[in-house]
């Protein structure tokens, strides 16, 4: 090793000090400072590599003397990739989107190693150096040199896992017992929400907060709010951010916040930014269902109106005794003896999930729903019947007589009937129905007029019926949550012309 090799290695050290200070932290970024960024994953694993065998073979060389002179290369190589590693790094940190306290240590922890690299490569040349072989133990200094090396390799590696891969990277499939031993909870109640009292705490505490405190608040709180805006108290929450408000209670649509969480993630306004760590699919729909019900903080979780969706989150979050809408009651489950009767009768009866007490009911044949003998099967069933299907089928406005008759029913499928709008009118006991098919029936502006007052109902489809337009609108106006679909946008995909149920 020449007094050269050790002058430019001294020389690349002071050019990373520089690049430390030239290369911006943030702002804008060119796309060629980003493509030399991107190289930083890569790169990264030379100077680990290399400096790994420089200390193994230094060990080794205790034994073996002719090893020194490999060691010396490794740690010349090793501080040199270090500092090219460390260079394309504050490109890469330039994109943004990291972490910013872990991002700063690991940043530091990156120049430490490319300057402890080159002193434990000066220390082990320099007797050489000086010509003063004589001394040939190193000193303590070149030790503490090659200890402090691989302290900050250690933990500038686990920095960088953090940074891409979360906190729990190393910790995710650790055994139960060592989880245990660092306090955390056991592998299977990972993603479960773990709630003192599920009946006791609010939806915005429990399912939203928790969201924005870890997502968000790194770069939206009090005395750090990117874009105006801080996440961390319910009213800086409200009163938004430099673009006024972000949340529009009862239009997730509408708001800011949640458009801004759906864009793609290449988009400059997407949140969080590209490489910070990014929502699942079910946290972003639970904020968007949140907006959507009104943004409060007030409403309890077992008082939350939830869909279908957020049911299955729920569940999966293992929420499964927060119970809602008809699953709240505690109803009775249906005799088979009554359940075999009614599939006697022709009509399909499955369970509409495990272990529960409600029922669909399907009718598969065109004239066996309009008989009394189905009516007279279903009596003893009514208090579990949840959907029921008469779609396609001859049934008529007669069978309103039993469907008012089934109060948990949240589903009813009349499309393609002989049902009109004298029907209808007597549809308003049930406080359940949250989907309601009326397509290619005879429906027109009465029968709808008085669907506003369902409290439960969600989806209505009125496609191929004589309800106006201005009357949908009215009726939206009435129940602006109420999904109706009036058939425009799915005409492409129906290829099936609605036929004469005659
Ligand atoms: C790594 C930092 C970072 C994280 C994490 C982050 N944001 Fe942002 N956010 C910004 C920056 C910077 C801006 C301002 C630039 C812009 O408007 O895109 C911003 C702006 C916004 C705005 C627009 C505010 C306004 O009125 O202009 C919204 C809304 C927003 N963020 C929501 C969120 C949400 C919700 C999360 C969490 C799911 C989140 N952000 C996470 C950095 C971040």
């Amino acid at each position: 090793m020449t007094k050269k090799a050790l002058i430019s290695l001294a020389a690349g050290l002071a050019w990373l000090l520089l690049m430390l200070i030239l290369v911006p932290g943030s702002g804008r970024p060119s796309d060629f400072s980003l493509f030399l960024g991107r190289f930083h994953p890569v790169a990264v694993h030379l100077p680990i590599g290399i400096l790994f065998m420089g200390v193994l073979l230094e060990v080794l060389s205790r034994r073996w003397s002719r090893l020194e002179m490999p060691v010396l290369v490794l740690l010349y190589a090793g501080a040199w990739t270090a500092i090219m590693a460390a260079v394309v790094g504050l490109y890469l940190a330039q994109g943004g989107g990291y972490d910013t306290g872990t991002l700063a240590w690991h940043k530091r922890l990156g120049v430490l190693i490319a300057i402890a690299a080159s002193a434990a490569c000066a220390l082990k040349a320099w007797p050489d150096i000086a010509q003063r072989p004589a001394t040939k133990q190193e000193g303590h200094g070149y030790l503490a040199s090659v200890g402090a090396l691989v302290l900050f390799v250690a933990l500038a590696g686990h920095m960088g896992g953090k940074l891409t891969h979360g906190d729990d990277f190393l910790t995710r499939y650790m055994p139960d017992g060592l989880r245990a031993l660092g306090g955390l909870p056991d592998k299977d109640d990972i993603g479960m929400l773990q709630l003192e009292d599920p009946t006791a705490t609010s939806t915005f505490d429990a399912l939203i907060a928790p969201v924005l405190s870890d997502k968000c608040e790194s770069c939206h709180r009090e005395g750090r709010a990117r874009g105006g805006l801080a996440l961390d108290t319910q009213e800086s929450l409200m009163a938004g951010g430099d673009d006024g408000p972000v949340i529009v209670a009862g239009r997730a649509d509408e708001s800011a916040l949640v458009h801004r969480l759906w864009l793609p993630l290449y988009a400059d306004d997407h949140m969080p930014p590209e490489g910070s760590p990014q929502l699942t699919v079910a946290e972003a729909e639970l904020i968007r269902w949140w907006i959507d019900s009104g943004a409060s903080f007030e409403v309890m979780l077992t008082d939350a109106e939830v869909t279908p969706v957020v049911r299955s989150i729920l569940d999966s979050y293992g929420l499964d005794e927060i119970k809602t809408g008809i699953f709240a009651l505690d109803i009775a489950p249906a005799d088979s003896n009554d359940i075999a009767a009614l599939r006697a009768v022709g009509v399909a009866v499955t369970a509409l999930a495990e272990d529960v007490p409600f029922l669909q009911v399907r009718c598969t044949d065109v004239d066996v729903c309009t008989t009394d003998d189905f009516v007279r099967a279903l009596r003893p069933v009514a208090r579990n019947v949840a959907w029921l299907d008469l779609g396609r089928t001859n049934v008529g406005d007669n069978i309103f007589g039993i469907i008012n008759d089934l109060p948990h029913l949240t589903r009813l499928y009349l499309q393609q009937t002989q049902i009109t709008d004298e029907g209808l009118t007597s549809l308003e006991g049930l406080e359940f129905l949250e989907y309601l098919n009326l397509f290619g029936t005879s429906v027109g502006d009465a029968g709808v007029d008085h669907l506003a007052d369902l409290p439960a109902l969600r989806s209505l489809y009125l496609w191929q019926t004589s309800v106006t337009d201005s009357a949908v609108a009215a009726l939206q106006a009435a129940a602006p949550n109420l999904y109706i679909n009036t058939g425009l946008s799915l005409e492409p995909v129906v290829t099936e012309e609605p036929e004469e149920s005659e």
